[in-house]
C-alpha cells in the first residue's frame, strides 16, 4: 500500500510529453475509460489560476445559492477532481461513483491528455485562465506547501522551469492556447481570473447565461458575496485545511494566499522580468488572447 510519505517531493512523470505528480500519472490508465453523460459541466484550468473559485460559485449557482448545502463536504468531493489520486483519500474516479447529476468535474489536463469522452459527449466546460506571472508564483508558493510536487529550489529556478513547461502540468502557454482554440469547435466558455475580481456578479451572470440557469439578483449577490476571497479564505469547505498537513502544509504557505492581480511585481526582479517578456511574447506570437497583469 502507497503512503503519503512515499509521495512526498517524487519527480515528476512524463506521459505523452506532459510531466506529472507520480500519483496522477498513474491515474491516467484508467481515466481513459472515464464516461462523461451530456450534461457534465468540466471546470478546466491550468493550475493556479482560480480553479477552486469558480467551483465554489459553480456549486452555489448548482445548488440554487443554498450556503447549507454547499458545506455538505470538501472543493474535492462536490467537485470531482478526475486525475486526482493521493493515498488516503478517495481517488476522482472514487468520489465520481457516489456523485449524483448533473455533475460539476475538474481538471487540469492539457488536451492530449484529457478523456476523449468529455469531447465526444460534447461536455459543457468552463475554462479559466489567469496571467502568467501571477501563476508562477502562485504555483511557485503552491509547490512549496504541496510536498507532492518535487522541491521548488529558489523562485528564479522555478521561474526558470516554469517558462520551459518542466512542471506538473507543463506549459502554461500550451494550455490557455489550445483551450482557446478549442473554444472555435467545443462549448468551452473562456474566463479569465482578473475579469471575475475585477466584476464577479457580471463574471457569474455569463456563467449562468452558458449553463441555462437563472438565479434571482438577490441570490447572485449572495453567491458574490459567499465566493469572495475573504469568505473563501475561512471556509474549510474550500480552503484545503481539512487536507493533512504531509498533503498540503498550509503553515509554510496557505492555499488561499493573497488572491490578488499583480502580486508578481512583488517577487519578479528587474531582471527576470526582461528575461520573461520576450519569451512570453514568443511563445504567444500569433495567439490573440490578451491578460491583465494588474487591475
Ligand atoms: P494566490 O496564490 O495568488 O493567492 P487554484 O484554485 O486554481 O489552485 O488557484 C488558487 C489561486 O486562486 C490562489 O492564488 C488563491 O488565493 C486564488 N483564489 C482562490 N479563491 C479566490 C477568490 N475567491 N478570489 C480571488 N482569488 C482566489
Amino acid at each position: 500500500m502507497e503512503l503519503v510519505q512515499d509521495t512526498v517531493r517524487q519527480p515528476l512523470v512524463y506521459v505523452k510529453g506532459v510531466p506529472l505528480i507520480k500519483c496522477f500519472a498513474d491515474t491516467l490508465g484508467p481515466l481513459q475509460s472515464f464516461q462523461a453523460r451530456p450534461d457534465d459541466l468540466l471546470i478546466s484550468t491550468y493550475p493556479k489560476s482560480g480553479t477552486t473559485w469558480v467551483s465554489e460559485i459553480l456549486d452555489m449557482i448548482y445548488q440554487g445559492g443554498d450556503l447549507e448545502k454547499c458545506r455538505r463536504d470538501p472543493i474535492l468531493i462536490r467537485v470531482p477532481f478526475l486525475e486526482f489520486s493521493m493515498p488516503g483519500y478517495p481517488t476522482g474516479m472514487e468520489v465520481l461513483r457516489s456523485t449524483p447529476a448533473p455533475r460539476l468535474l475538474k481538471t487540469h489536463l492539457p488536451l492530449a491528455l484529457l478523456p476523449q469522452s468529455l469531447l465526444d459527449q460534447k461536455v459543457k466546460v468552463v475554462y479559466v485562465a489567469r496571467n502568467a506571472k501571477d501563476v508562477a508564483v502562485s504555483y511557485y508558493h503552491f509547490y512549496r506547501m504541496a510536498k507532492v510536487h518535487p522541491d521548488p529550489g529558489t523562485w528564479d529556478s522555478f521561474l526558470e522551469k516554469f517558462m520551459a513547461g518542466e512542471v506538473s502540468y507543463g506549459s502554461w502557454y500550451q494550455h490557455v492556447r489550445e483551450w482557446w482554440e478549442l473554444s472555435r469547435t467545443h462549448p468551452v466558455l473562456y474566463l479569465f481570473y482578473e475579469d471575475i475580481q475585477e466584476n464577479p456578479k457580471r463574471e457569474i451572470q455569463k456563467i449562468l447565461k452558458f449553463v441555462g440557469r437563472s438565479l434571482s439578483e438577490e441570490t447572485v449577490d449572495q453567491i458574490v458575496k459567499h465566493t469572495s476571497f475573504k469568505e473563501m479564505k475561512k471556509n474549510p469547505m474550500v480552503n484545503y485545511t481539512t487536507m493533512s498537513a504531509d498533503v498540503m502544509d498550509c503553515s509554510v504557505s496557505e492555499f488561499m494566499r493573497k488572491g490578488i492581480t499583480g502580486d508578481w511585481k512583488t517577487m519578479f526582479t528587474v531582471a527576470q522580468n526582461e528575461r520573461f517578456d520576450p519569451h512570453y511574447a514568443e511563445k504567444m506570437a500569433g495567439c490573440d488572447l490578451n491578460f491583465s497583469l494588474e487591475l
